[in-house]
């Protein structure tokens, strides 16, 4: 193992299995980035304020580069014995420009430090979901856009209910997404606090600019409580929890579009590219994809649970356990960019089977509730209406019959209020039409909501 930072305290090299069981370099490499840049803003601080000489302000900040710029080619070397990446990167400074670079971790500890990396590095995350998410509504947009005609069987409880605009149903999508955006940003405003200065947890003696720090690393505030600083970690927990919540928001859009490509309901095809087959069934063609992002669900909730119950009775400020919170954090955000990613391709690869819903929506019950309101207009109790409607449709269902198959005198006889005029809204497209209230399937509405949409994720 690398020379520890801490080393010289011991009277003897750690164990092995310490060594092995502690470290976190095979997954905190991935904040090398973060941690190169919060240490460039905080040695460029150290040498304005004269804590270190300026000259090796500078030629740490000039190492720094050197390593940041091999961390983004892919160049960088890290070390699998090294105790963690902040441990890592500073061995290697000392290798690169020798002496100076022992005065890097002046004024600072690892707890501060790792503390602003994850910060750093869910600003940049969150900043690429949110595009995510937009993408994903832009792709949902079009295809409610060129389907905007389209009436489809709506369901309540898995049983057909009443005709909704395909449009309608997609535009839900985009709303909910629309939240998940927004609390994601709202997480977002909080992670936005610079806790470098904190220290180990008390702050330091030495007249640091904390100020000047945030301003570097283009933080909108420094925390007001080193304690604090270095003990929470709610805003993983915050960003965990909006993930997990989008991801079940992305399985009941997955659910959807798996029962919608079942031969039973035959709403839509998802081409060949996006789907995969069966091994002895050679007539399958599966929604795979849809399915394990459903499947996500209990992984990205797993994440959730396992960073709120190591959180859980910690004592305040830095402990190790604090390590374990990286791991799912990062599995978390890789699923759902995952799941992103290959969701705005699958909806670009959807046909809508037009010919086939509007066979469906030929059902007749599909219309019961614009047969009580055509009563209630007429001045028909809501309750009497119900009633009527109900005879019926069980009396139509009994003898196989069609609503608009019953004759004038068949019509007067479960209400004198039922003119023949009734058999013009057995259709679904004026069934959608005859919705009034704001936020319905009206076509004019949908209409309008898909134009608002059009221009807010433009
Ligand atoms: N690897 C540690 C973590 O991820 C870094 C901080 C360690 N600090 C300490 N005093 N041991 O939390």
């Amino acid at each position: 193992m690398a020379k520890k930072l801490w080393g010289t305290r011991f009277g003897k090299k750690t164990n092995a299995l310490t060594d092995k069981f502690t470290s976190s370099i095979s997954f905190d490499q991935r904040l090398a980035k973060y941690d190169i840049l919060g240490s460039i803003a905080h040695v460029k601080m150290l040498g304005k304020q004269k804590i270190i000489p300026l000259k090796d302000s500078q030629q740490i900040v000039k190492g720094l580069n050197a390593l940041l710029k091999d961390v983004i080619s892919g160049k960088f070397k890290f070390d699998p014995g090294a105790e963690d990446i902040h441990s890592n990167i500073q061995e290697l400074l000392v290798k690169k420009i020798g002496e100076p670079a022992h005065k890097l971790h002046t004024a600072r500890s690892r707890n501060d430090q790792v503390a602003l990396d994850i910060k750093m590095y869910l600003k940049s995350e969150i900043a690429d979901l949110v595009e995510y998410i937009s993408q994903l509504q832009k792709s949902i947009l079009k295809l409610a856009r060129v389907n905007s005609k389209v009436v489809i069987p709506g369901y309540t409880h898995l049983q057909v209910a009443q005709p909704v605009l395909l449009s309608h149903h997609l535009l839900s999508y985009i709303e909910g997404l629309e939240r998940d955006k927004e609390r994601i940003l709202d997480a977002k405003a909080r992670i936005d606090s610079m806790p470098l200065g904190a220290c180990a947890f008390s702050g330091t003696g030495l007249p640091i600019d904390r100020e000047f720090v945030r301003k570097e690393l283009d933080f909108k505030t420094v925390t007001a409580n080193s304690i604090d600083s270095v003990s929470d970690r709610d805003f993983i927990l915050e960003v965990l929890a909006q993930l997990t919540i989008l991801s079940v928001h992305l399985s009941r859009i997955a659910e959807d579009l798996i029962l919608w490509s079942t031969k039973e309901f035959n709403f839509i095809d998802i081409d060949f590219s996006f789907c995969t087959g069966s091994s002895i069934m050679p007539h399958k063609k599966n929604p795979d994809i849809l399915e394990l992002i459903r499947g996500s669900v209990g992984k990205i909730h797993g994440d959730l649970s396992s960073v709120m119950i190591l959180m859980k009775g910690l004592p305040s400020s830095y402990n190790r356990d604090l390590q374990m919170d990286k791991p799912p954090l990062f599995d978390a955000v890789d699923t759902m960019k995952d799941i992103l990613e290959i969701l705005v391709a699958l909806f670009q690869n959807i046909v809508i089977e037009k010919e086939a819903i509007a066979g469906k929506v030929q059902d007749e019950s599909l219309f019961s509730v614009d047969i009580v309101e055509y009563l209630i207009k007429k001045g028909v109790s809501y309750r009497k209406a119900h009633d009527i409607v109900g005879k019926i449709v069980r009396d139509c269902l009994d003898k196989g019959k069609k609503i608009s198959s019953l004759s004038d005198t068949e019509l007067k006889r479960y209400s004198d209020k039922l003119d023949p005029d009734v058999r013009d809204i057995l259709n679904a497209w004026a069934s959608v039409s005859r919705k009034l209230s704001i936020g319905s399937t009206n076509p004019a509405f949908v209409a309008k909501q898909i134009d608002r949409w059009g221009k807010k994720l433009n």
